[in-house]
């Protein structure tokens, strides 16, 4: 059975384009770590790559590669609540589970953990953001785009209000990075993951600008000291060859994204539809309640008839969990919420695979 693959928000096939590198660098073994030629050569694409994300995300600042995003987040997190014990942190209500958990974890550590609340948009409370702050705060935690929703927050104005107070800012930019340019923002830690964006899995990389580092690994001097441990020269210089492809499409994939999810709204709209995804959200995501559907239900039916999407974010699909991110959202229509699949476009996703998509569902809405 041909899959219609509908989850590229989890990981996206690696782009055509980058294949033939990437199996070209397959027979490279140097370790960057080694001072002789071959050794001397992998460094220099770790290097280059870093180069080419540092450019990307602003021009200043380091550049750490981590294995994940899930990685990356923890060491921000941690790392912060260790330099600061007694410092204030502030998480928005919709992060990713490697956010929220970790801060939920920090919090039971003793850690003063804050959950900044969102509007039924899923955009984080500006004023509740204000209310929260205190001379103590040592960080503040707001992600660029939801996985869930593909709701954008305001992080210029959050970076605002911050900045007036001398606070920190992190956010995780794992679903806005290879789909649109950054714009110029005056984040502390910035954080993005290669395989959502067409790259291999096992690299994510950590953008830091102006803050004190400490090691996360030990043991060695890779990446600036903070992650001992051979780097993975592959899935970095897959990182850096699928930005390279990426950067001179971002437009026309965007323009792409948002006629396939027209074609996705325009198809499914009907009786018990509700859309959670605002049409101001990044179009390669959207999230919606088939009302009276239970989303994990739909999901296993969808994959019966080899459709692939998603009940939430993939961290939580195996534990059946309910959408946290929802939850914020819409805290007191429990049938929304648990009916609520994701669907996520990627490069490979075309017209006909919704138009198929689409109809499978309204199939099963329609089923008594
Ligand atoms: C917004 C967001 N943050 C973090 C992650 C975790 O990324 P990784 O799979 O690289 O650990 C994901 C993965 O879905 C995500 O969507």
């Amino acid at each position: 059975m041909t899959v219609i693959y509908l989850d590229h928000s989890s990981a996206t096939p690696i782009l055509p384009a980058i294949v033939p590198e990437l199996t070209r660098l397959l027979r490279e073994y140097g370790n960057p770590a080694s001072m002789h030629g071959l050794g001397q050569a992998a460094k220099e694409a770790v290097e280059q790559v870093r180069h080419q994300v540092q450019i990307h995300m602003g021009g200043d600042g380091t550049v750490v590669f981590f294995s994940s995003a899930t990685e990356a987040n923890n060491y921000v997190l941690r790392t912060v609540a260790r330099q600061s014990p007694h410092g204030r942190i502030l998480v928005s209500a919709v992060e990713h589970a490697c956010v929220r958990e970790t801060a939920d974890e920090l919090a039971a550590d003793g850690v003063d953990v804050h959950v900044i609340p969102v509007l039924p948009t899923g955009v984080v409370d500006l004023d509740a953001l204000e209310a929260l702050i205190t001379p103590d705060t040592a960080l503040i935690s707001v992600m660029m785009t939801n996985n869930e929703t593909g709701v954008n927050q305001p992080l210029d104005t959050v970076i605002q209000i911050a900045k007036q107070q001398d606070i920190p800012v992190h956010t995780d930019a794992v679903q806005w990075v290879g789909k649109q340019e950054l714009p110029g923002l005056d984040y502390n830690y910035l954080v993005f993951s290669g395989h959502k964006l067409g790259a291999p899995k096992g690299c994510a990389a950590l953008c830091l600008r102006q803050v004190p580092l400490t090691p996360w690994i030990t043991g060695g001097h890779q990446e600036q000291g903070i992650r001992a441990g051979t780097e993975n020269v592959w899935a970095i210089a897959g990182l850096g060859a699928a930005l390279t492809h990426l950067e001179p499409q971002l437009d026309a994939m965007q323009r792409h994204y948002q006629v396939l999810n027209e074609q996705f709204r325009d198809q499914l709209n009907g009786d018990s539809v509700v859309w959670n995804s605002p049409e101001s959200a990044m179009p390669h995501i959207v999230n919606v309640s088939l009302l009276g559907h239970d989303a994990h239900t739909t999901v296993m039916a969808m994959d019966l008839q080899g459709i692939a999407i998603s009940a939430g974010s993939a961290c939580s699909t195996g534990s059946m969990q309910v959408s946290p991110v929802l939850s914020a959202m819409f805290p007191d229509d429990r049938d929304r919420v648990q009916s609520a699949v994701r669907v996520s476009f990627g490069h490979t996703t075309t017209s006909d695979e919704i138009a198929a998509a689409t109809q499978a569902i309204r199939r099963l809405i329609l089923k008594p």
